[in-house]
């Protein structure tokens, strides 16, 4: 059988997805429910670029599966200018079951993912955030009813509509069958042929897909609202010209007053209050960020255990 691998939302059907969501649940009841690596197996996460909620999540995850987590510093390894990616990935799959990266261009875990005999998954890279949306559907099945109550909910994400959460969120909300609306500024909407993926995706599993520049339309009646930085990691020297276009699609308290009463509030953090969120928003009732930051924990074991699984 091929070795699968997670690089974007889409690597995943829907009934795929679903199992994966099923054992993240299952794995927030009981977090010891399967122990796929124990002997214990290793699994290598590299690292390009900064993470916190990422390496702790999936350290804390690969050990609570039985595993050993093999931290690699990106900076250290140079994959890619020290040795080839093709190289890199032959000496670490002889020794390691899975490899997680988080790395700049989707190019290189692509790369990666073709020369490697165990699973690749995408701890984040320029295009994607796959791990985070798998999150982010726990956290709103944790919310509101259990993984088969997805279908037909409205979920709205408010910014930067051309960065990998919003990317993640069109293809993984559609294959949840999510009504998935973006909203952001001219210039900064996500590439067509993600929309054009999604869109199709969505045709199957009933859910659908709007792109708009206009955040109300996006937030009335949503079920659940997202909101991300408009200075993405590998971005930071456009931070000036980009702090002006987003401010109409801050996450305030008034945007928020057009969604149902009883949305959630979502943020895959860091957060920058005063920014792309307001403090009385993320710091409110309505937030459940930190569930979402635990549901990074519950729903990668569960990824990593069905990957392992595929073999
Ligand atoms: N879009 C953000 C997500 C951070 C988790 C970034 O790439 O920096």
């Amino acid at each position: 059988m091929t070795v699968r691998h997670f690089l974007r939302d889409d690597d995943l059907t829907p009934s795929e997805q679903k199992q994966v969501l099923e054992l993240g649940l299952a794995f927030r009841e009981d977090r010891h429910v399967r122990q796929p690596l124990s002997g214990p197996r290793a699994v290598a996460f590299i690292t390009d670029k900064p993470t916190l909620r990422t390496q702790v999540s999936f350290a804390t995850g690969i050990a609570e599966l039985g595993g050993f987590p093999l931290m690699v510093d990106g900076n250290l390894a140079q994959i890619g200018v020290r040795e080839s990616i093709a190289d890199t990935t032959h000496v670490l799959d002889r020794m390691v079951s899975a490899i997680v990266w988080r790395t700049f261009g989707d190019d290189r875990i692509q790369e990666m993912a073709a020369a490697s005999r165990v699973p690749v998954v995408n701890a984040l890279t320029d295009g994607f955030h796959p791990c985070q949306i798998l999150a982010d559907l726990l956290t709103v099945a944790q919310h509101r009813g259990g993984v088969t109550a997805l279908p037909g909910q409205a979920f709205a994400y408010v910014g930067d509509c051309a960065n990998n959460m919003a990317h993640s969120y069109l293809l993984g909300g559609a294959t949840a069958g999510l009504h998935v609306r973006v909203a952001g500024p001219q210039g900064y909407l996500p590439d067509a042929a993600i929309v054009a993926r999604a869109r199709a995706i969505a045709e199957e599993t009933g859910g659908s897909v709007t792109v708009t520049d206009d955040p109300v339309e996006a937030v009335t009646g949503a079920d659940a609202v997202a909101t991300d930085t408009w200075v993405s990691m590998g971005a930071e020297a456009q931070a000036a010209e980009r702090s002006r276009p987003f401010v109409p699609f801050q996450l305030d308290a008034g945007l928020l007053a057009h969604a149902r009463a009883d949305a959630i509030v979502l943020h895959c953090l860091p957060a920058y209050r005063g920014k792309e969120i307001t403090a009385d928003v993320i710091d409110g009732p309505q937030s459940v960020v930190f569930d979402e930051a635990e549901n990074r924990l519950h729903a990668q074991k569960a990824l990593l255990t069905w990957l392992l699984e595929q073999r």
